[in-house]
């Protein structure tokens, strides 16, 4: 069947899905979501019922039972409304199903692929002998620019210890990263932060310095821009002096804050950046596209070279030599999908100044949700905020406020009406509105506010008749 006739009543069974629901997510007890999908029958029938219908339904339950980041109450996490070009594009990139781990599966996705590395550099800014691969996200960024990072520092280290140094608010991927490379979690140091919660140089020089003294090797700094709850940018020039000074290799995980190069003026938070050996960016959270849209860069292509690999079914050297390059040994994995070209799409469709103005929006909603929290009398909010997230907590009347934070986020989860953010920041419970939607209104932003305040006042009374629960 082709592809038009599959798509009308598939958008159609999408449609009538999501009307089950009345908010962002559908409401009752989860265990109904698993139930609904199970309901739609055998996964693996003996006979197959045919694509149309396999897809009318599958689709319908898979709407109905989604979280919808469209939405403007769905704000919990870097869970981003993709752009329908984009959603379009992608399903290009699925027909013809390019891997990039040769030529001959991919050309033009390879092109394209160094075509959005090459903008994506230039907005960090890098110089020309940059180069870049597309990842799976921040996570496999993390990864990859570790190994780079380690793989360059053992060409020294002799017989020295490898220590990797982050602040106490980076990516949990990073530690686990360690785990994964072989060098080990505890050999990752957590660097303290300031009160708005980003790494303090003193601090990461502090380590450093109890690094040499045990005669281990300062191999890999990593900065973060934009924590995945506050937003927090680490002072990025600070760092790269300080990774300079050390011979220390400085990776940044800009997942989040990397979307606001596309701001003019929100990138100055982001200035050193390009002081950094390696970066990754993530454009399925301010960027808009469907997962997944990473991109680790490298400040020179020769950076590369411990991926490098040739695979005599892949990649030989007189085929790459008479032209038909591969992105083989760039990445650490083999087969790779064509996801630079929804984000190709995307950048040509909006262009700088249309991503940017989406970053504004996004960054001036957080501000306003801030400004809305902070005349509430029975929220707290954390500090103001740096990207697209403001945190903050209920103040309960009484009960552990805690327990009264995870269950008032619970029961608007239950109740089908809101997705916010749970996180715990100086040792306590704290609420968070992710705002990644640019066309939410004023009145959807306050009525959202207004949702999480009534779920409080209810847990409120609920603990007077019922203190135990
Ligand atoms: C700062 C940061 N780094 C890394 C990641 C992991 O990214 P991904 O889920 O795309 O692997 C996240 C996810 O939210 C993040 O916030």
């Amino acid at each position: 069947m082709h592809l038009l006739e599959l798509l009308a009543p598939t958008l159609k069974a999408v449609h009538d899905g999501a009307r089950e629901r009345s908010g962002p997510v559908p409401a009752g007890e989860p265990g109904a979501v698993a139930d609904s999908v199970r309901a739609v029958g055998e996964i693996l029938p003996e006979h197959g019922i045919g694509g149309e219908q396999a897809l009318v339904e599958l689709a319908r339950v898979f709407a109905a039972g989604a979280v919808d980041p469209a939405h403007p109450a769905c704000a919990a996490h870097l869970h981003a409304p993709p752009l329908a070009v984009a959603v379009v594009a992608d399903l290009v990139a699925s027909m013809f199903n390019s891997s990039l781990d040769s030529w001959d599966q991919a050309p033009s996705a390879t092109a394209v692929e160094a075509e959005v590395v090459r903008a994506m550099a230039d907005l960090v800014p890098y110089g020309d002998g940059a180069s870049g691969v597309l990842t799976s996200g921040g996570t496999e960024s993390n990864l990859t620019g570790m190994f780079l990072a380690l793989e360059h520092a053992r060409r020294t280290a002799g017989n020295r210890t490898l220590r990797v140094f982050c602040s106490v608010e980076a990516h949990f991927s990073v530690g686990r990263s360690a785990g994964v490379l072989g060098i080990g979690e505890e050999f990752v140091t957590t660097v303290e932060v300031d009160a708005e919660h980003r790494m303090d140089p003193s601090a990461l020089r502090g380590a450093i310095a109890e690094a040499r003294v045990r005669g281990e090797l300062p191999a890999v700094i990593i900065a973060t821009a934009g924590t995945s709850d506050l937003g927090a940018i680490d002072p990025l020039p600070e760092i790269a002096a300080i990774a300079e000074e050390a011979g220390a290799w400085m990776h940044v995980d800009a997942a989040y804050g990397g979307g606001a190069l596309f701001s003019r003026r929100l990138a100055p938070l982001l200035d050193g950046l390009s002081r950094a050996d390696s970066v990754g960016l993530d454009l399925h959270k301010l960027g808009w596209q469907p997962v997944a849209a990473g991109v680790l860069l490298v400040r020179d292509a020769a950076l590369f070279a411990p991926l490098a690999r040739r695979a005599a079914y892949l990649n030989t050297e007189d085929d790459e030599q008479a032209g038909y390059t591969s992105l083989l040994g760039r990445s650490l994995r083999t087969t790779r999908r064509a996801d630079a070209l929804k984000i190709a799409v995307t950048l040509r469709a909006l262009g700088r100044h249309g991503m940017g103005q989406l970053v504004d929006r996004c960054h001036a909603l957080a501000w306003r949700a801030w400004e809305l929290i902070s005349v509430q009398t029975r929220l707290e909010p954390l500090q103001p905020p740096v990207l697209s997230s403001v945190v903050f907590r209920y103040l309960p009347i009484h009960g552990n406020p805690d327990l009264v934070n995870a269950r008032l986020r619970r029961s608007l989860l239950r109740a089908g009406r809101a997705v916010i953010g749970r996180t715990e920041l100086d040792g306590r419970v704290h609420l968070k509105l992710t705002l990644l939607n640019p066309h939410t209104t004023d009145a959807e932003l306050t009525r959202l506010v207004a949702d999480v305040v009534r779920a409080g006042q209810d847990e409120d009374r609920a603990d007077v008749v019922d203190p135990e629960d």
